[in-house]
């Protein structure tokens, strides 16, 4: 009996000692000291021991049981001490770390062209005018001397949101709603940036895109002062050393028309993939603002003259950040986006 009793008592210790919860624990308690425990059956027994046998056996088991106990409660406290190092270590705080920074937003690259723009031709004594997006086919095309059958109307190329109400093409609409405001006062000299919407969807065009507009109006306005605006513009963008050239093309709303190269900023006018060979890049629409627009928008074409010009914000971006897709720029992936921080 007393070896059973020591052999017990020896198990049950170890139990205890690797018990690692305090469910645990109180488990081995019942196991062992439970009405139904081992320790408490053994405990029964010894009164129906020989008289010689039972003191000794008595003491013994009280002896083991009052040392059981004793290491439950030891180990319990172990255990809960345990815990509370635990919890206090997770929740800890340490108030001398750095804090965390938050990500400050900034700019996309088409608004940093866009004002890059805006700001070298408001250093040229230019204002900022602007027009809705939602425009009528009065300022959109028939102000602008582009008459019903110009193919520039056909539903293919605009947006139409109504017979006569659509989608701005181009800026221009912005010429005559200036132009109707400021007549028959002179000099105009606005620039008009905004967002302009065509049928169209491949690397080079977008459904909608940017223009950056350009009126100026006033005695003695010739081909030359939009010669100079343009070059001034194309130094101040791309470098002091950037040239330009003007080739004959046809706008209804200008007259002359000319479409306006500067030279390849990437081959330097050496010939590259991006210039075909070419050594120029188209950047923008330009002319002598057409003697009948003028009439319609209140100016005497007998007194005065103006240019206007016309460029695209997303090419002009391309060619100085050195971008080939023009979809990029609305893709919205921070990887491109992060860049320009
Ligand atoms: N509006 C023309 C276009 O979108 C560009 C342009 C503007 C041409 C002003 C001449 C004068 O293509």
């Amino acid at each position: 009996m007393q070896k059973k009793l020591h052999e017990m008592a020896r198990i049950a210790s170890d139990e205890i000692k690797h018990a690692s919860a305090l469910e645990e624990l109180k488990q081995i308690q019942v196991r062992y000291l439970g009405k139904k425990g081992e320790m408490t059956a053994i405990l029964r027994t010894i009164a129906g021991l020989p008289s010689a046998e039972r003191p000794a056996a008595g003491s013994l088991a009280n002896r083991l049981r009052d040392e059981l106990t004793a290491s439950l409660s030891a180990r319990e406290e172990e255990l809960k001490r345990e815990t509370h190092r635990r919890l206090a270590e997770s929740s800890r705080v340490d108030v001398t770390l750095p804090g965390r920074k938050t990500g400050l937003g900034h700019l996309h690259p088409l608004t940093l062209v866009l004002e890059e723009m805006a700001d070298i031709f408001l250093g040229l004594g230019f204002t900022i005018a602007e027009g809705p997006e939602i425009e009528s086919d009065y300022y959109n095309f028939e102000a602008l001397n582009i008459p019903k059958e110009h193919p520039a109307r056909d539903m293919q190329d605009s947006f139409y949101i109504t017979a006569d109400v659509l989608l701005r093409t181009h800026t221009s609409p912005v010429q005559v709603r200036t132009m109707e405001k400021m007549a028959p006062q002179v000099p105009v000299r606005i620039v008009a940036p905004g967002k302009v919407y065509r049928r169209d969807d491949d690397a080079t065009h977008s459904p909608m895109f940017h223009q950056v507009e350009g009126l100026v109006i006033d005695r003695s306005i010739s081909l030359a002062n939009l010669k100079g605006t343009l070059l001034l513009f194309a130094r101040q963008m791309f470098g002091r050393e950037q040239q330009v050239r003007l080739r004959p093309s046809f706008f209804p709303f200008t007259e002359p028309s000319a479409e306006v190269d500067i030279a390849c900023v990437i081959c330097s006018g050496r010939g590259c993939r991006v210039c075909k060979d070419s050594g120029w890049i188209e950047i923008l629409g330009a002319g002598m603002v057409h003697p009948r627009v003028l009439e319609m928008s209140g100016y005497d074409p007998e007194e005065c003259s103006g240019f206007a010009f016309g460029m695209g914000v997303e090419r002009i971006a391309m060619l100085k950040y050195g971008v080939d897709d023009l979809r990029l720029f609305f893709a919205n992936d921070m990887r491109l986006l992060q860049q320009f921080r």
